[in-house]
C-alpha cells in the first residue's frame, strides 16, 4: 500500500513522516516549493521535538519523497490523506474550507487508480459528507474511490509520539473497503490494542472539535476560578490538585495561567459556535462564548498586573519570558505570551523578550519588540519578569539565577510554576495568576 500526504504543515510532514517509520513508501504533496524543497532535504520548517531525526533517516533511503505534483500523487497512491489547514476565516469566526476542497477534488481528479481519500484535517460538521461528493463528481471514469474521516489529535511538541502511539483511532466511513484499508494502516497500533473507533461521518467529525472544546472548556474553568481566588484569596493550584484527585474530573489541563492559544483549541471553538449557529443551534454551544472570553480575560489581567506593579509603563524595561504558544513548540498563533508582550508594547514598556525556540517567528509578527538570545539577557535591567511560556529552562529558574541582572525584584508568574515562597524569601515582590494581589502599589516605588 503505498500512501499520500496531502498539505506538510505540522499534521502532514508528522503523519507523513510516521507512515514511512510505519513502513510505507509515502509520498507528501504541497503547493509551497519552497517547503518541499526543504523536506526533500530532510529540513523541517518547524521545529518539533523528534521530527527532524524521524524525516532524515526515511528521506535519506527515498521511502519518504515530496513533490508539488498533484498529478503525480495521483498516479503513487492508493491512499491519500488530506491534511492541509482550516484556518479562522480573515474577520469571521467559521472555518475556511478552501484549502481542503481544493485538494480533495484535486486528487480526486488526479487519481489514475482506484484509491481511498482519508480526511484528517479538523472541519465543520457535514464537510465530510459533502466532500464525499465532490470527490464522486471529480473522480475519472472507471476509477473508484473510497472516503473516510480520520480526526487527528497530535500535540505539538509530542507530534511523533501522538501520531506513532495514539490514545485512540477514530475512522468514520460508509464504506467496508475504506474501513479495511485503514486497519491495515494502523495494523501497528491495533496490535498493542489501540481503540479503534468506527463510526460514521458526523460522528468522526465531531469527536474533534468535542475533544478541543472539552479541553478548552476545562482551562477556562480553572481559569474563572482564578479570577474568584484573586480576589478571596486562596490557592488556585492546591484547589485544581484537590478537585483534580476525583477521577472524574482528573488533574490534566487544569492549570491555571495565561490560557491557551495555538493553531487548534481557540480556532475549533469559534468554528464550532459558528457552524452550530449555522444549523440554527446558536444555544447548544453558546457556553463557549464565555470559554473565549475567561480566556482572553487572562491576558488583560497579566496587563493589569504589570501596570499595577509598575505603576505605569510607559518607558519601563519588562522582560517576557517566553513567547511560543506551549513550552516545546516554536510555534506563536494565537499565543497569549505573545500576545501580551504587544500590548505592554503598544503601552510604551520596553519590551525584551526571550524564547528558547519562538524568537524568530514572534519576530515575524512583532518586529518593533527587542529579541535576545538568553534569559540573562531578557532580564538585564528590568523592572518586572513576566514569566509567560512555562519552558523547563524557566520552571527551573532560581531567584539568585537572575537577581544580579534585573534593575528591580519583581515577578509575575503567568503560568503557576513557580514557588512563591523561595521568590518572596529572595526579596521579591511576586504575583501569579489566580493568587490574591498583595500590595503591589507598595512594590512600584
Ligand atoms: C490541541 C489538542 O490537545 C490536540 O489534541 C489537538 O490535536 C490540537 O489541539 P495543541 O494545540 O498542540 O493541541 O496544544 P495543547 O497541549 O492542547 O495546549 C493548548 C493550549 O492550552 C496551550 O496554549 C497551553 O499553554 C494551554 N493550556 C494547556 C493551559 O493553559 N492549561 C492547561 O492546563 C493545559
Amino acid at each position: 500500500m503505498r500512501i499520500t500526504v496531502i498539505g506538510t504543515g505540522y499534521l502532514g510532514a508528522t503523519h507523513a513522516a510516521a507512515m514511512a517509520e510505519l513502513g510505507f513508501e509515502v509520498l507528501g504533496v504541497d503547493v509551497d516549493p519552497t517547503k518541499i524543497e526543504a523536506l526533500s532535504r530532510g529540513e523541517l520548517p518547524f521545529y518539533e521535538p523528534g521530527l527532524p531525526e524521524l524525516l532524515l533517516k526515511h528521506t535519506a533511503t527515498g521511502q519518504l519523497r515530496f513533490t508539488t505534483s498533484i498529478e503525480e500523487a495521483g498516479a503513487f497512491g492508493d491512499v491519500h490523506f488530506i491534511a492541509v489547514g482550516t484556518p479562522q476565516k480573515a474577520g469571521e469566526t467559521s472555518a475556511d474550507m478552501t484549502f481542503v476542497d481544493a485538494a480533495v477534488s484535486g486528487i480526486a481528479a488526479a487519481s489514475t487508480r482506484d484509491a481511498l481519500i482519508v480526511g484528517k484535517s479538523t472541519v465543520p460538521v457535514g464537510s465530510a459528507r459533502r466532500l464525499k461528493e465532490l470527490t464522486q463528481q471529480h473522480k475519472r471514469p472507471g476509477i473508484n474511490i473510497d472516503f473516510a474521516w480520520n480526526p487527528e489529535f497530535l500535540r505539538e511538541g509530542f507530534a511523533v509520539e501522538d501520531t506513532l502511539r495514539p490514545d485512540r483511532l477514530v475512522v468514520g466511513t460508509d464504506s467496508v473497503v475504506a474501513d479495511q484499508k485503514l486497519r491495515q494502516v494502523y495494523a501497528d497500533a491495533l496490535s498493542r490494542e489501540t481503540p479503534y473507533i468506527s463510526t460514521d461521518f458526523e460522528t468522526a467529525e465531531l469527536v474533534k472539535v468535542a475533544a478541543n472544546a472539552f479541553l478548552a472548556t476545562k482551562i477556562s474553568f480553572i481559569n474563572a476560578f482564578s479570577e474568584v481566588t484573586e480576589t478571596v484569596g486562596g490557592d488556585i493550584r492546591t484547589l485544581a490538585d484537590a478537585i483534580g484527585y476525583d477521577a472524574r474530573i482528573g488533574r490534566r489541563f487544569l492549570n491555571a495561567g495565561a490560557g491557551f492559544g495555538g493553531g487548534c483549541l481557540p480556532k475549533d471553538i469559534r468554528a464550532l459556535q459558528a457552524r452550530t449557529g449555522e444549523l440554527g443551534l446558536e444555544k447548544s454551544m453558546r457556553f463557549l462564548n464565555e470559554v473565549d472570553e475567561i480566556n482572553l480575560r487572562r491576558r488583560d489581567r497579566v496587563v493589569f498586573l504589570a501596570e499595577q506593579m509598575l505603576g505605569e509603563l510607559e518607558g519601563k524595561r519588562i522582560a517576557v519570558l517566553g513567547t511560543s504558544f506551549k513550552p516545546d513548540s516554536d510555534d506563536v498563533r494565537d499565543s497569549p505570551a505573545l500576545d501580551i508582550a504587544g500590548r505592554l508594547y503598544g503601552s510604551g514598556a520596553d519590551v525584551r523578550v526571550y524564547d528558547p525556540k519562538a524568537n524568530a517567528n514572534s519576530a515575524k509578527r512583532f518586529p518593533r519588540l527587542t529579541f535576545v538570545e538568553s534569559l540573562e539577557g531578557a532580564v538585564a535591567g528590568a523592572d518586572v519578569v513576566l514569566l509567560l511560556t512555562e519552558w523547563r529552562e524557566f520552571r527551573d529558574m532560581k531567584p539568585g539565577d537572575i537577581e544580579g541582572h534585573v534593575q528591580t525584584r519583581r515577578i509575575i508568574d503567568g503560568r503557576n510554576v513557580l514557588d512563591r515562597t523561595d521568590w518572596e524569601n529572595a526579596g521579591w515582590v511576586f504575583q501569579a495568576l489566580g493568587q490574591k494581589t498583595s500590595d503591589l502599589s507598595a512594590a512600584a516605588v
